[in-house]
């Protein structure tokens, strides 16, 4: 049986800071740039979803793309829409909110709702036309 890999695109809204509290104001602006801001700032995310696994022989499908969407906006969308990632996040609380944080945390919630059979294969997550993040579980 054929090993197929499919994707779901979503898309959230976010305000956040990076900044080091154990650094100086020079320091964190050295390293961060505009994201260290004092007052917070917003980014566009695009978050891919990738998951694997053989097509079912009934549906022809890997996975229903539907339930996929529902989980992904149940697990993840939900929570960080339109929301502040320092403040507002239970499951980001005492995390740089980093696109590299916040995927291995996305990593987990919906690795742990994927149905039988199929598997999380690659979490990407896009924070600026130019930036983003992949993370393979490793
Ligand atoms: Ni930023």
């Amino acid at each position: 049986m054929p090993l197929l890999y499919i994707t779901r695109k979503e898309h959230f809204n976010a305000a956040h800071q990076l900044w080091n509290s154990n650094w100086t104001e020079e320091q964190n602006l050295a390293i961060f740039g505009k994201c260290a801001n004092p007052h917070f700032h917003g980014h566009n995310f695009d978050l891919y979803v990738c998951v694997k696994g053989q097509p079912n022989p009934d549906t022809g499908c890997v996975m229903d793309l539907k339930k996929l969407k529902v989980i992904i906006r149940e697990e993840v969308i939900d929570h960080l829409d339109h929301q502040n990632l320092n403040l507002d996040v239970p499951w980001l609380s005492g995390q740089m909110p980093s696109i590299e944080n916040i995927s291995v945390a996305v990593w987990h919630r919906i690795a742990a709702k994927l149905p039988v059979g199929v598997q999380l294969h690659k979490i990407t997550l896009w924070e600026t036309q130019n930036n983003f993040v992949e993370y393979l579980g490793e």
